[in-house]
């Protein structure tokens, strides 16, 4: 009896142990997460990182009119001709990002992070998975419903 159960202990750390390896192997996450929306209109133009805007990180803060109506941002990927002279002015992410609501602009590697060479795109959308950009995960089962 107790050797069983010390066995069936051993078993279940066996089986642990195997499943944090697993997920050691596990590829790297993209640098993109779900729901981001990547822009690079001008960036790798520029010689800079495209962007990454973390959507949901900024929907949970705040409601959609703050940006989408009052700051004017179209509701499209890569749809505002976004720039430097512009956010310094105070437009589209430097209403916020001016040192006051959020980190100011001159920490160009949190806005800049994504991979060089990444196209404007929403991470993961739906969309992409009907062009099929990304044909791993388009012949991939279809995942339950995201929301
Ligand atoms: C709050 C976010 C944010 C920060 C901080 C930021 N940028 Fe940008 N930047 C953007 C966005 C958004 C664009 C538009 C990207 C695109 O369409 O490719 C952009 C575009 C650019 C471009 C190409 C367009 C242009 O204006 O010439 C350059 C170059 C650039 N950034 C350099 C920098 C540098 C250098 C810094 C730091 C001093 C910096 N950025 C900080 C968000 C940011
Ligand atoms: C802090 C600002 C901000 C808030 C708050 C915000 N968004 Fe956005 N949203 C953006 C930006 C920036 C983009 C990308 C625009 C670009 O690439 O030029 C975007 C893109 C989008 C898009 C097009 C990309 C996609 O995911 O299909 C939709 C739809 C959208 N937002 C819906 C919403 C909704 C719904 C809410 C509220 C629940 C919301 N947004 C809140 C800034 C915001
Ligand atoms: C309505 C205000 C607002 C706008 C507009 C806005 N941000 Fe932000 N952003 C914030 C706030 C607030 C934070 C949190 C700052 C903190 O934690 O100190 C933040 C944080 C971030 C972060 C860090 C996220 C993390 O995981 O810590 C990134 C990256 C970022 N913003 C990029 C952008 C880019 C790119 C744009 C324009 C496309 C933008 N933001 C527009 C308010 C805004």
């Amino acid at each position: 009896m107790e050797t069983n159960l010390s066995n069936r202990v051993r078993a279940a750390l066996v089986a642990l142990a195997g499943l944090a390896l697993a997920l050691a192997l596990a590829p790297a996450p993209a640098h993109a997460e779900y729901g981001d929306v990547v822009i690079n209109n001008h960036s790798d133009a520029a010689g800079v990182r495209p962007v990454v805007f973390p959507h949901w990180f900024h929907r949970v803060r705040f409601r959609c009119k703050v940006c989408h109506s009052d700051l004017g941002f179209k509701f499209q990927a890569g749809g505002n001709d976004i720039n430097m002279v512009k956010i310094i002015d105070g437009q589209f992410c430097g209403a916020c990002h001016n040192g006051n609501v959020a980190w100011s602009v001159e920490n160009c590697d949190l806005c800049h992070s994504g991979k060089p060479g990444t196209p404007t795109q929403v991470h993961e959308s739906t969309i992409q998975k009907l062009v099929g950009t990304n044909a791993p995960a388009a012949a991939a089962p279809a995942p339950a419903a995201k929301r």
